[in-house]
């Protein structure tokens, strides 16, 4: 049990994490990043199978990121310049990307499900950490999670998924904290 003061700031800060669209550097440093990369690591996992993989994509590799997502862009049919070029750019929208991939254990008895929220519960922990430490972060996916040519470029097996692109800076805007509401979505049961 945490002391009552530490106990108040961690309920706050779970309650009032907010995702953020536009981040800007600093980034979290290469000891926060460990910290948050164990953070991560704790997560739950069924089965304690680690089925998690995580890309750091930082700086330069940004760059080559942002090819990667412009060829798939282009290789799916999306021949407007303009969209190829916001894929291109789409890594430079912070300056510290974590990939998250679910590599399973088919052979398991751990169902494929658990093994993919195994990862989604890492990603969450870590978004949580980067609130504690006074960064922001915004959980994407999107097309760019399916392209053959994403997957290859971070070695995703066909059983594989990728699960997040967790983007990570310095918040540009103040949180929109929406209140929380248990109404409707908890009920008791019988
Ligand atoms: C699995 C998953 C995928 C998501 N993909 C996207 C995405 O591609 N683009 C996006 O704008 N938000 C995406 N979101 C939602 C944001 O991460 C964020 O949760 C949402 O904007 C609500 O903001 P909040 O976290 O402050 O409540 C995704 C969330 C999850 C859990």
């Amino acid at each position: 049990m945490l002391e009552t003061q530490d106990l108040n700031s961690t309920i706050e800060l779970l309650q009032t994490r907010a995702s953020c669209a536009k981040l800007t550097g600093p980034a979290p440093n290469a000891d926060e990043l460990a910290q948050i990369l164990r953070c991560g690591l704790r997560g739950p996992d069924h089965g304690r199978l680690k089925p998690w993989r995580f890309s750091v994509v930082q700086g330069a590799a940004r760059h080559k990121l942002g090819e990667v997502f412009a060829q798939a862009a282009e290789a799916a049919g999306d021949c407007a310049q303009a969209k190829v070029d916001k894929c291109r750019n789409m890594p430079l929208r912070a300056p510290l990307m974590l990939v998250a991939v679910c590599e399973p254990q088919l052979n398991s008895k751990i169902p494929l499900i658990d093994q993919v929220l195994a990862v989604g519960a890492a990603v969450q922990n870590m978004q949580i950490a980067i609130s504690a430490l006074g960064y922001a972060s915004i959980w994407r996916t999107g097309d760019m999670v399916q392209a053959k040519e994403v997957r290859a470029a971070f070695d995703v097996s066909a059983a594989g998924s990728i699960v997040a692109f967790l983007y990570i800076g310095t918040p540009q805007i103040p949180a929109r904290v929406a209140p929380v509401e248990l109404e409707p979505f908890v009920k008791d049961w019988i």
